[in-house]
């Protein structure tokens, strides 16, 4: 055997020996993950559709597309648009509703291994109150209830639950109470002013951590039609460059006090990764399921 085949055969077997013992699990508070990547709210659907193609299992955890405690038709078409500046979209969080989702749509993903995240919204706090509810069959197979108060509250002329602290506070406390001790994570809006404010507000009402962000309000004109090209108007901006908007909201949510975790987006998919330590890795999950790439970023906040 050639020198050369001789040292790459042993440069191979070396990294799988180090691989074996790289310890990936994290702890987000009282959640424990078996890997620091977990799947994004709306990049893997609501079921299995995306398990089915990739192997959920060995992914940190899963979390739903957002749940209504109704069925929700979502936006009109066009709801994706890519720009120079990232995909824009407005899907509008269609759905099937929570108690559908925890009869048809749950088992079929826990039973391909998934660690599951069920994330809840609403259009008024008793929705969240509603939709954390019809969650409690599903307790002991879930991780943890995510909080999108990224959507428009009826009870305050629709602006965003996001951008008022105390609408944070009212939909955080009415989840805690009826998650009955599932850990809760806050997924909160960078379309604020003070996000500092926000996160002190859901941290308050008894959130576990927080999950930062969601994506940033956009627009695109057709300017031959005179119209927005989606067909809800504007949309949520997921931003390619994965370190542009999570990772300062990251660092301006106050000093790693909190367990954090950080949304980061890729074009055709986004994750979120939970921090462990000072320095938390970052996979970008291609539409394959594969890795396609890892950074690493020492701005992520610390977990407890
Ligand atoms: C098509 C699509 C659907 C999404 N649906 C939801 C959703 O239902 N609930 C939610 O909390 N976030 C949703 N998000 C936001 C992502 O979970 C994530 O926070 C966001 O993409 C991160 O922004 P970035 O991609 O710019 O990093 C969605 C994103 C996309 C691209």
């Amino acid at each position: 055997m050639s020198h050369w085949r001789r040292f790459s055969r042993s440069g191979r077997q070396l990294r799988r020996q180090s691989a074996e013992r790289v310890e990936t699990a994290v702890r987000l508070g009282p959640i424990e993950l078996p890997g620091p990547i977990v799947a994004a709210s709306g990049t893997f659907g609501h079921g299995d559709e995306v398990a089915r193609v990739t192997d959920a299992a060995r992914l940190g955890a899963v979390t739903t597309k957002s749940l209504a405690p109704y069925a929700w038709p979502g936006n009109p078409p066009p709801r994706l648009y890519p720009t120079a500046a990232g995909m824009l979209n407005s899907v509008g969080l269609q759905g099937p509703g929570v108690e559908h989702w925890v009869e048809h749509e749950l088992p079929g993903l826990r039973s391909r291994g998934a660690r599951v995240i069920a994330s809840v919204w609403g259009r008024t706090v008793d929705d969240y109150t509603v939709g954390t509810k019809m969650l409690e069959p599903a307790r002991d197979d879930l991780v943890a209830v995510e909080v999108n108060i990224s959507c428009p509250n009826l009870e305050d002329r629709a602006r965003m639950f996001a951008q008022s602290a105390e609408a944070t506070t009212a939909v955080v406390r009415t989840v805690v109470e009826h998650a009955r001790g599932l850990p809760v994570l806050v997924k909160l809006s960078p379309n604020v002013t003070d996000i500092r404010e926000i996160a002190g507000a859901a941290v308050d009402a008894g959130a576990t951590g927080l999950t930062l962000v969601n994506t940033v309000l956009g627009l695109s004109i057709d300017a031959e039609r005179r119209r927005p090209v989606l067909g809800a108007g504007g949309g949520g901006l997921c931003r390619g460059r994965q370190w542009s908007r999570s990772t300062p909201s990251t660092a301006r949510t106050g000093g790693g006090r909190w367990p954090s975790c950080s949304t980061a987006g890729a074009n055709s998919s986004s994750i979120t990764s939970c921090s462990r330590r000072r320095t938390t890795r970052v996979a970008r999950i291609a539409p394959s399921g594969r890795t396609a790439s890892t950074r690493t970023s020492s701005t992520c906040r610390p977990a407890t």
